[in-house]
C-alpha cells in the first residue's frame, strides 16, 4: 500500500494537501479566549451569527479556484466535510452557543512526518472543528499502513484556562504591546493549549510561537511528545495580537525566511538562524491599507503564501509588492485571488494543511 502522509516542513515539493471550505461558517459568540482576538475598533465586536451567504459563496468560489490551480500544479487536494457550525456545543466543562467553520485547516491539523495530529485549540468555538477532517483522517488511516492518526490531549477549557478581565475596553495598543513583550497572554498555564498554525516546522526543529493561542505548557508538552525533535519557543514583541506564526515568520526554502517588518524576531532568538547561515529578510509591504470586511486577520496575510517547492510559491493576486519580492528572491510566483476567503480565517497558507511533501527529516540547524 502507498505512503499517503509525509511532511517535515513548509517548503519541500508539495504533492497532496487539504484545502478548507467556507460552508455554514459562523462568526462565533464572544468567549474568554476570543474577545482577545477581536480588535477593539473592529466592526465585529459584540456581533455573532451566521456569516452572510453571499460572502460564503464568494469565499467558496475562491477556494475552489485555488484547488483547481493547485491541481494544475500537480498537487492532489482533499476537502473537509463541514458540520452545521451553528449548533451549540457542550462538554462537562463549558457550553458555547456556536462553533465556527472548516477554515482554516492549518490551525487544526499538524503534520509531522507520517503523523497528522489534531491540535489542542484554546477557543471553545473550535473544540469540535477537527470533526470536519475526520473522514479524511479515516481514509488515510485505511489506505496508508504507516499513517499515525492522532489527537493532542484535549484541553478542558474551563474558566480556569483563561485570565478574566485580562482584556479591558480601554486598553491601548501600547499596553497590548507591553503585554506581548512581557509574554502576558489571555491563556493561563493550567493545561497545554496550542493551535497548529503556531508551529513552524523545519525538519528536526519546531519553532513555536508563544502567544494568545499557544501557552508555555504546550512547549513542554511538545518536548516530551517529540523527543527526537528540538522545540524552540519564539516571540514577536511587535505583534499586539500574536496568533499563528504564518503571517509573521514564513520559510521559503532551506536557508531563507521572510519576517514581518513590524514583528521582528528578537536578536537573541536569531542566533540559531545566524549560526547556520539562514537569512531572515523583511517581508515586502502589503498592497492594501486594511483587511477586507469581517476579517479577523491583519493586512499581513500578504505574506501568508504557500510554497509548492524551493522555487515556486503561491501569492495572493493583488499583493504585487510581495510577488515582486518573491521574484527577486528567485521564486516563480503563481498568483491566486483570495481576498474574499480572508474573513474565514486567513490566507493561502492558512487555508491548507499538508498531507504529503517529498523529503525527510533534515537537520537544518546542526
Ligand atoms: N495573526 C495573523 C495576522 O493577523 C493572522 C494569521 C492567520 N493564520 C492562520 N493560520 N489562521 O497577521
Amino acid at each position: 500500500m502507498p505512503k499517503i502522509v509525509n511532511s517535515w516542513n513548509d517548503f519541500d515539493p508539495l504533492k497532496h494537501a487539504i484545502v478548507g471550505r467556507a460552508d455554514f461558517s459562523m462568526i462565533p459568540p464572544e468567549e474568554p479566549a476570543t474577545s482577545e482576538k477581536v480588535p477593539v475598533d473592529s466592526e465585529m465586536r459584540g456581533m455573532w451569527g451566521p456569516r452572510p451567504t453571499e460572502t460564503v459563496e464568494k469565499a467558496n468560489e475562491q477556494l475552489d479556484n485555488y484547488v483547481a490551480v493547485l491541481e494544475k500544479h500537480g498537487v492532489k487536494v482533499d476537502r473537509p466535510t463541514p458540520l452545521q457550525w451553528n449548533q451549540h456545543i457542550q462538554t462537562p466543562d463549558f457550553r458555547n452557543d456556536s462553533m465556527m467553520t472548516a477554515m482554516p485547516p492549518r490551525d487544526i491539523l499538524l503534520t509531522i512526518g507520517n503523523e497528522i495530529m489534531a491540535s489542542a485549540n484554546s477557543f471553545r468555538c473550535r473544540y469540535f472543528e477537527y470533526l470536519a477532517y475526520w473522514p479524511l483522517m479515516n481514509e488515510y488511516f485505511e489506505n496508508d499502513p504507516e499513517f499515525k492518526w492522532s489527537q493532542a490531549p484535549r484541553p478542558r477549557l474551563t474558566d480556569k484556562s483563561y485570565k478574566h478581565n485580562y482584556y479591558d475596553e480601554k486598553i491601548s495598543l501600547e499596553d497590548r504591546l507591553i503585554r506581548t513583550a512581557n509574554k502576558d497572554f489571555v491563556t493561563t498555564e493550567v493545561e497545554p493549549m496550542w493551535d497548529a498554525a503556531d508551529v513552524m516546522r523545519v525538519g528536526k526543529d519546531l519553532f513555536i510561537q508563544h502567544g494568545l493561542t499557544t501557552n508555555r505548557k504546550a512547549m513542554e508538552w511538545f518536548k516530551r511528545y517529540y523527543p527526537d525533535l528540538r522545540v524552540h519557543s519564539v516571540n514577536f514583541p511587535g505583534d499586539p495580537y500574536p496568533i499563528h506564526i504564518d503571517a509573521t515568520f514564513v520559510p521559503l526554502r532551506p536557508g531563507l525566511i521572510i519576517n514581518n517588518p513590524h514583528r521582528p524576531l528578537p536578536v537573541e532568538q536569531r542566533a540559531i538562524f545566524e549560526a547556520n547561515d539562514w537569512q531572515i529578510v523583511e517581508a515586502a509591504k502589503p498592497a492594501h491599507d486594511g483587511p477586507p470586511p469581517l476579517c479577523y486577520s491583519s493586512v499581513w496575510l500578504s505574506m501568508n503564501c504557500l510554497v509548492l517547492d524551493h522555487k515556486t510559491v503561491v501569492v495572493e493576486e493583488s499583493e504585487v509588492y510581495q510577488a515582486e519580492q518573491m521574484d527577486k528572491l528567485g521564486m516563480n510566483v503563481i498568483p491566486v485571488p483570495f481576498r474574499d476567503a480572508y474573513p474565514f480565517g486567513g490566507g493561502l497558507h492558512c487555508a491548507t494543511a499538508d498531507v504529503y511533501r517529498e523529503g525527510g527529516m533534515e537537520d537544518y540547524f546542526p
